[in-house]
């Protein structure tokens, strides 16, 4: 049978380009020229691959309409192969799509031969998904999933940190992990979890950030039916849920004020009341919880009571920033490469020299998780069986710097490091305006100033 694609395209040349272009390789195919016209075409046929477009409007360019699309066509048939076309130069739209599910793409104006390939290879891998022969990747992908919370650590900045998780995990006292953003500091709460009595039970998580001061006491501690307007019933809170488990409070910065003497509490003696009630309820919770924030600052500043801050820091785990752990650089790269070409089907094994050594030069603002996006948009991208200098979308950073550098001016240079300073000590005002020598109130002006 010849193998069925659409095509949706909303430009008429395009589409009789290929119309040509598939017609010598025998392919069946149906044109659309717009995204009704895609979805109204998948109810009524069956189609071995999609070859789509990202913009059906004239003048548009931001291919929202191409990825709204994807997400609909992925939310009909998940394992429709899709590919998409995107103008020269949008590599980042590519990426997005390529995360909403598309399974390659192609620059325009296309290379034939590039073209035709991409469209074999999906069809017949398709073919054998749909057989349900399970890639070996993916299932090595599953099982590694299995295993529970990894944390790659070799580096000699990192050894404390093992020491501390070894000895920590299985008791049951409260820690506090610190770490700038992206440092590992959830993957190291999970990791105290699992190798304690607790973790036949899961962690229970709670990010305080995420939460309005409304419905704060209410998620952690749970309310009675009437206990406010709002609650026809009753609810069970995050501590009661944890019970004989682990409570994880992620940017632990985030608790208002006036409910930090209710958390104390609770941690003291490990008795609360739910909102609306007078029954005392009890609960063994361990407390493992998160900050990128300076807590000594914000005790100091009046924000965070500091007998609650005794509470929490029993042990105290800090995570060093990525660009610390030179070893840990390479060792983590593989491994996030390993998890994407598994999880997007390519055969990439490894990077070469050069992009190796771009990723240790990189100072890494954005720590572990930063490396993770930049390693899995790197794998999108990457064509030939090595990861190359070049996907990695990074540039050799003295030389990106000092070019920067002769295009600014004074105020640009100060907004520069200004920034730097911010991102290197994970927005903690106090110690970036220490490093840049400027009181605190000198460098929030600046942060305002710069809108930073
Ligand atoms: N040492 C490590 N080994 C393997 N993966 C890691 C390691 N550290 C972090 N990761 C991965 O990097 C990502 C970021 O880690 P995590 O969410 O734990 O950071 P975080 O410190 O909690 O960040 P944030 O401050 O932004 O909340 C996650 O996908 C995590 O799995
Ligand atoms: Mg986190």
């Amino acid at each position: 049978m010849p193998p069925r694609i659409l095509i949706a395209d909303d430009q008429p040349d395009v589409l009789e380009a290929l119309r040509l272009l598939l017609k010598g390789e025998g392919y069946q195919f149906h044109t659309t020229t717009s995204t009704a016209q895609v979805l109204a075409a998948l109810e009524k046929h069956e189609f071995d691959v999609l070859l789509i477009d990202l913009n059906y409007t004239r003048d548009t360019t931001s291919g929202q309409e191409g990825l709204d699309l994807l997400s609909r066509i992925k939310a009909l048939d998940p394992m429709l192969p899709v590919v998409v076309m995107t103008a020269w130069g949008s590599v980042d739209l590519a990426v997005e799509a390529m995360r909403r599910g598309a399974r390659d793409f192609v620059q325009k104006p296309w290379e034939n031969a590039r073209l035709l390939a991409i469209l074999r290879t999906q069809i017949e891998l398709a073919q054998s998904l749909r057989k349900g022969e399970r890639l070996e990747a993916e299932n090595q992908l599953l099982r590694r999933e299995d295993e529970g919370p990894q944390l790659i650590a070799h580096s000699e900045a990192m050894q404390p940190v093992l020491d501390m998780i070894k000895h920590v995990g299985p008791a049951n006292a409260n820690v506090l992990v610190l770490g700038e953003n992206g440092t590992g500091k959830e993957v190291v709460a999970r990791l105290l979890h699992a190798s304690s009595d607790r973790a036949s039970k899961p962690m229970i998580t709670v990010n305080a950030s995420a939460l309005s001061e409304g419905v704060f006491e209410s998620e952690l501690f749970g309310h009675v039916k009437g206990a406010f307007t709002d609650a026809k019933t009753d609810r069970v809170g995050r501590f009661e849920l944890a019970d004989d488990a682990t409570l994880f409070l992620d940017e632990i910065v985030h608790v208002p004020v006036h409910l930090q003497p209710k958390l104390l509490r609770v941690l003291q003696t490990g008795e609360f009341e739910p909102v609306g009630s007078s029954k005392t309820r009890r609960v063994d919770v361990r407390v493992i919880s998160a900050t990128n924030a300076d807590l000594n600052g914000e005790v100091a500043a009046g924000r965070f009571r500091q007998d609650l801050l005794f509470r929490l820091n029993t042990v105290e785990i800090n995570l060093p920033p990525l660009r610390e752990r030179g070893r840990d650089i390479p060792l983590l790269a593989e491994h996030f490469l390993r998890q994407h070409a598994a999880r997007y089907r390519k055969a990439l094994s490894e990077f070469d020299q050069a992009a190796v050594e771009i990723l240790m030069a990189h100072p890494w603002p954005g720590n572990v998780r930063e490396l993770d996006h930049v390693v899995e948009r790197a794998v999108l991208l990457a064509r030939a069986g090595v990861v190359q200098a070049t996907d990695l979308g990074l540039r050799p950073e003295r030389e990106a710097s000092a070019r920067r550098l002769d295009e600014m001016n004074l105020e640009d240079v100060e907004r520069l490091l200004i920034q730097k300073a911010l991102a290197r000590f994970g927005g903690n005002v106090n110690q970036a305006a220490e490093a840049l020598g400027l009181s605190r109130s000198a460098l929030y002006r600046r942060i305002q100033k710069y809108e930073l």
